[in-house]
């Protein structure tokens, strides 16, 4: 089976890949990425069987013949931070929504099976006290400029299903943590920052709840889907791991054996969405369940990751902090 992968250079990506090949002998693998300074050829080093193609999945002339040689396109590249969305939305607007589109015409020109890899985030945000959950027929209400092109992106996905028959899955999944995240994100920035002596930054008050995610939950989700989900169908992935910024913060810091209150406040992000919840139940239909419950465990084995991959890491380090240094963050 040849499967293409976009984005394979990038933290879901890289770890889809690497299960990939693990868990499948008669696999191939082509990565199509173009390297953004979220995508690190280093997280696919050592892998048999995968090959790596610089490209853009705007670019047609790429993008054709790639597509032509494949059984199946799982498609997670995009520009994936909104916080950059909200300093520099343009290139959420060129890879996510023309990089889809780019994708979807060769898709349906040439009948390949295809998989696209959305978020939560589409749905907006939640109440802390609302008893419902995300669920594939929540309308959709994205906040950022990052959200809303993902958004798009599904809309350009469900019509091409509609219009042109092409064989495609949606996935929306909540907050990833694990290994080969770039650590402008949360969860890799605090651990990252205390690897260096530098005190966590909350933005607000904290009190923003995401629903935690092992990586590797989310691609057996997506495995699930490709393997058994109805075409057409929309699938949320989420393993019940709601928890407050400052909860996670708290626990990072005592992973470390700080003091659980040695953290900064900073500025908020603007347009801040409050919660995410997946309601995971036409996942569980197709038989998944998590493997990575105990987020405690998780996050133990994903510092421990940081602390010894800090050749992988540290280069970025300096620019993504003067970044935010700019916004006050
Ligand atoms: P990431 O930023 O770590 O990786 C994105 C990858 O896409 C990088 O390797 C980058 O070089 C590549 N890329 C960017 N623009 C490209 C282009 N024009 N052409 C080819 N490659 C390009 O992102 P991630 O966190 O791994 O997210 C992957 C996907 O999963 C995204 O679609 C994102 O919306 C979705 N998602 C992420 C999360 C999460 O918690 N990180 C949760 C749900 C859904
Ligand atoms: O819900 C799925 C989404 O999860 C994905 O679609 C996105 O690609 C992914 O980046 C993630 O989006 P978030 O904005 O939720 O993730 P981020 O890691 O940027 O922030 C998580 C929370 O932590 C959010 O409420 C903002 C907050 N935060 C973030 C940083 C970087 C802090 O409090 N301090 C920080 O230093």
């Amino acid at each position: 089976m040849k499967i293409l992968v976009t984005g394979g250079a990038g933290f879901i990506g890289a770890n889809f890949v690497h299960t990939t090949v693990e868990e499948m002998p008669d696999a191939e693998v082509v990565v199509l990425d173009k390297l953004t300074y979220a995508g690190n050829p280093a997280s696919l080093a050592g892998l048999d069987r995968v090959t790596l193609i610089e490209g853009d999945i705007a670019d047609p002339d790429t993008v054709d013949p790639l597509v032509k040689d494949a059984d199946l396109v799982v498609h997670f590249a995009a520009e994936s931070h909104n916080d950059n969305s909200l300093n520099d939305p343009s290139p959420f607007i060129t890879t996510n929504l023309v990089g889809t589109f780019v994708l979807l015409e060769a898709v349906r020109k040439y009948g390949v099976r295809y998989h696209h890899i959305s978020t939560d985030e589409v749905y907006g945000d939640l109440e802390l006290d609302d008893p419902n959950k995300f669920t594939p027929t929540t309308p959709y209400n994205p906040s950022s400029p990052y959200s809303a092109s993902k958004a798009g992106s599904d809309h350009l996905v469900r019509a091409w299903v509609r219009s042109f028959g092409i064989a495609a899955t949606i996935s929306n999944c909540s907050n990833n943590y694990g290994p080969f995240q770039h650590i402008e994100k949360f969860i890799p920035r605090t651990v990252t920052n205390l690897i260096d002596g530098v005190k966590p930054r909350l933005y607000g008050a904290g009190l923003n709840v995401r629903d935690w995610i092992h990586v590797r939950d989310h691609n057996t989700a997506v495995w699930a889907i490709v393997n058994k989900g109805e075409i057409g169908k929309t699938y949320l992935i989420g393993a019940d791991g709601e928890l407050n910024n400052l909860q996670v913060v708290q626990m990072i810091l005592e992973e470390f054996g700080y003091d659980k209150n040695d953290f900064v406040h900073v500025n908020d992000r603007p347009g801040h969405d409050l919660r995410y919840a997946i309601d995971n139940s036409s996942l569980l239909e197709l038989g998944w369940e998590p493997q990575f419950e105990d987020f405690t465990a998780g996050l133990h084995d994903t510092v421990t990751w940081y602390r010894e991959n800090e050749d992988w890491w540290r280069p970025q380090k300096d620019a993504v902090e003067a970044k935010y240094a700019k916004t006050g963050q």
